[in-house]
C-alpha cells in the first residue's frame, strides 16, 4: 500500500522548468550583488549588473518558446482579469492558478522591465559616447535601483501570502519545480 507521502508526490505536477528555475535564481544572486556592489566592491558592479541583464533577455526569449507556464501568453492577463483577481483577494474567494496569478503575472513583467532598463541606463552612462557621465542618467539609474527594490519587497510579500492562502510553499516550488496538482475549482 502507497503511503500517504508517496500520495502526495504522486499528486504534485510539474509546472515551473528547468529554464524559468535556474534564470530566477540566478536573477536573484547577480541583481543581490549588483545591488550590494554598489555600496562597496564596485568592481563587481558592472558585470553583475550586465549578468542580471543577459538573463532578463534570456528569460524574455523563453517567455515565447519555453513550456507552457513560462509563456508571457499562459500569463499575461487584461486590466479587466487583474482587478477581478484583486477584487477575489480582497473579498478573500480568490481562486488558485496553477502558473502565476493575474497580479503576480503583471509583476513578474515589471520586475524584468526594472533589471533591463537598469542594465542599459548604466550601460549608456558608461559605455556610450553620446551618454557618458550624464548625471540625470545616472539619477535614472538610482531611481530604478529603489524602484527595483521596492518591487522586490512586493514580490516577496506577494509570495508568502499567496504561499499562506493557497496553503502550499510556492519557493519549494520554485527550486523543484512541482506544485500540487490543480482541484476542481483552481482556475486555468
Ligand atoms: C532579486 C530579487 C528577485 C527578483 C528580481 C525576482 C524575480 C522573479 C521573476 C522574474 C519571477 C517570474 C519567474 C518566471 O516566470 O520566470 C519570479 C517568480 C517567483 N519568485 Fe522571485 N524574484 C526575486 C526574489 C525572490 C525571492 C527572495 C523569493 C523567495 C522568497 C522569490 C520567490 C519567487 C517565487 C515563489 C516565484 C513564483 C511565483 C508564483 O508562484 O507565481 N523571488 N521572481
Ligand atoms: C541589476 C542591475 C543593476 C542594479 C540593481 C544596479 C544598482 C545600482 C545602485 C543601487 C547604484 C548606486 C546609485 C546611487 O545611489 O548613486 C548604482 C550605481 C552605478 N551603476 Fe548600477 N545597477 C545595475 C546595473 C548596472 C550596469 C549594467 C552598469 C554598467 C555597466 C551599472 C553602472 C553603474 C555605475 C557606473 C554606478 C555609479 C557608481 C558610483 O560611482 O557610485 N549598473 N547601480
Amino acid at each position: 500500500m502507497a503511503s500517504p507521502g508517496a500520495k502526495a508526490l504522486e499528486d504534485r505536477v510539474a509546472v515551473w522548468d528547468t529554464a524559468v528555475r535556474c534564470l530566477h535564481w540566478l536573477l536573484v544572486a547577480t541583481v543581490a550583488i549588483a545591488w550590494l556592489s554598489s555600496l562597496a566592491l564596485l568592481g563587481w558592479h558592472e558585470p553583475a549588473g550586465y549578468a542580471a541583464a543577459a538573463i532578463v533577455a534570456a528569460r524574455v526569449a523563453w517567455g515565447f518558446t519555453g513550456s507552457r507556464h513560462a509563456r508571457f501568453a499562459s500569463f499575461v492577463r487584461g486590466p479587466a482579469a487583474v482587478a477581478a483577481y484583486g477584487r477575489r483577494v480582497l473579498a478573500r474567494r480568490e481562486r488558485r492558478y496553477l502558473g502565476h496569478n493575474p497580479l503576480g503575472g503583471w509583476m513578474v513583467l515589471a520586475l524584468l522591465a526594472c533589471v533591463g532598463a537598469l542594465g542599459v541606463t548604466g550601460w549608456l552612462y558608461t559605455a556610450t559616447d553620446l551618454f557618458w557621465g550624464e548625471a540625470w542618467l545616472e539619477r535614472v539609474h538610482a531611481a530604478l535601483a529603489w524602484l527595483l527594490l521596492a518591487l522586490i519587497a512586493l514580490h516577496v510579500a506577494g509570495v508568502v501570502f499567496t504561499s499562506l492562502r493557497q496553503r502550499e510553499n510556492l519557493v519549494r516550488a520554485m527550486v523543484t519545480g512541482a506544485k500540487q496538482a490543480p482541484g476542481a475549482d483552481d482556475a486555468a
